[in-house]
């Protein structure tokens, strides 16, 4: 069982903070990689050619393992979320009469894309909201999505939790259920991937995209995806250099190259190499790889488990645990209890949580402790 390591961090001691789902802080560790990279530069010499390939194939790799792809080549380094997935939307084969189901009420970059198709190419969008009730509506939600794939259907896009509330998608049954229609799976991992299980081998994801400030708790602007054989030939978003075969020969760029280099690594951002950005989401990746996030599930179940049951004694609702992430989970105020009372003491006891409506999202990690949460649960009492 791993030990709290806000050690490893410089989170005020004064805060109470579970909003890593919002932003995580900063490791130390990645901090020290980020302030001698930028330093880097001061020297230009010392930026070898090798060098921009060395720093982009590190993620790369470190990414894979976290995921269990087989090899770097399957993943490419983004900026952001909506990066990933347009390279998802111009390269997925849907036309008129069919259809694309995501869950209802996800994060925007996750629906906006696929809004753009509806426009362009007169597919249809079918959000599946979560159901108006309180017990069972995680398992009630997936049935619905479930329910939602059709034969028409060409992709399915969700979180592997959703991102306001931790409810937790049975990506299992919905990879199922896309294999028999022919639909492909694509999975927004930003609210999920760095602190619970995610294995391409099992969930078998023909892509994943995933923000890195969050929980793979890298510097803001720096993201990374997987895309698997169904995008092996596409056409990217963006046509940089870098993507290009044998682009490592800086003497031989302009004998232009049609082919790209293997795998997904056409997907990739433009100056992937990012010499500042893209070695400190490496060195955070490492930190999540060493701790393992299953090990970060298991902490954040012990540490939270006495006071959850405490706040459901007092009324207040909380998704079953198989449907529900550990790390992240809403808490519904029953109907005695005032949300704005609520987040005044929140304030005042500085704890910092995400509110929306009558939910409140907590998200902790590894940096959190047993006073974290006698201090939440304090909030509720008086
Ligand atoms: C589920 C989810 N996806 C994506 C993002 C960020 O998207 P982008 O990288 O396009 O800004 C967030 C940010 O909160 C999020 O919660």
């Amino acid at each position: 069982m791993l030990e709290n390591q806000k050690d490893l961090f410089n989170l005020p001691d004064d805060i109470t903070y579970l909003n890593c789902s919002y932003m995580s802080p900063m490791l130390k560790s990645v901090a020290e990689v980020g302030v001698r990279c930028l330093y880097g530069k001061d020297d230009p010499t010392s930026v070898k050619p090798e060098d921009f390939f060395k720093n982009t194939s590190a993620l790369r790799s470190e990414f894979a393992r976290l995921i269990n792809a087989d090899k770097e080549q399957d993943c490419a380094i983004i900026p952001s979320v909506s990066y990933g997935l347009a390279n998802v939307a111009k390269n997925l084969k849907a036309g008129k009469g069919d259809n694309i189901v995501i869950a209802g009420e996800q994060f925007p970059s996750n629906v906006y894309a696929w809004k753009e198709l509806e426009n362009e190419r007169g597919i249809t969008l079918k959000l599946v909201a979560p159901p108006h009730i309180q017990e069972g509506r995680g398992k009630a939600w997936n049935e619905l999505l479930l329910e939602s794939i059709d034969s028409n259907t060409k992709m399915v896009a969700t979180g592997h939790v959703h991102w306001t509330d931790g409810t937790r998608f049975d990506l299992k049954a919905i990879r199922e259920r896309a294999d028999e229609v022919g639909a492909i799976l694509v999975i927004d991992g930003t609210q999920s991937i760095g602190a619970l299980p995610f294995d391409v081998k099992e969930f078998k994801p023909d892509a994943v995209v995933a923000a890195g400030y969050k929980w793979l708790m890298g510097p803001y602007a720096s993201g990374i995806a997987y895309y698997g054989e169904y995008f092996q030939n596409g056409s990217p978003i963006e046509n940089n250099w870098m993507n290009r075969l044998h682009s490592e020969d800086f003497r031989n760029l302009i004998n232009y190259q049609d082919e790209y280099q293997p795998g997904s690594i056409r997907y990739e951002v433009g100056e992937s190499a990012n010499f500042i950005q893209t070695p400190m989401l490496t060195r955070a990746i490492r930190q999540i790889n060493e701790w393992g996030p299953q090990n970060i599930q298991a902490y954040c179940k012990k540490l939270t488990a006495p006071y959850l049951k405490e706040l459901m004694e007092m009324g207040v609702q909380i998704e079953d645990e198989a449907y529900r992430g550990e790390h992240l989970f809403g808490l519904r105020l029953p109907k005695h209890m005032d949300m704005e009372t609520v987040r005044l003491k929140f304030e005042s006891n500085k704890i910092f949580v995400s509110i929306r409506g009558n939910s409140i999202r907590i998200a902790p990690h590894l940096y959190n402790g047993t006073e974290d949460f006698q201090r939440l649960l304090n909030s509720f009492k008086n």
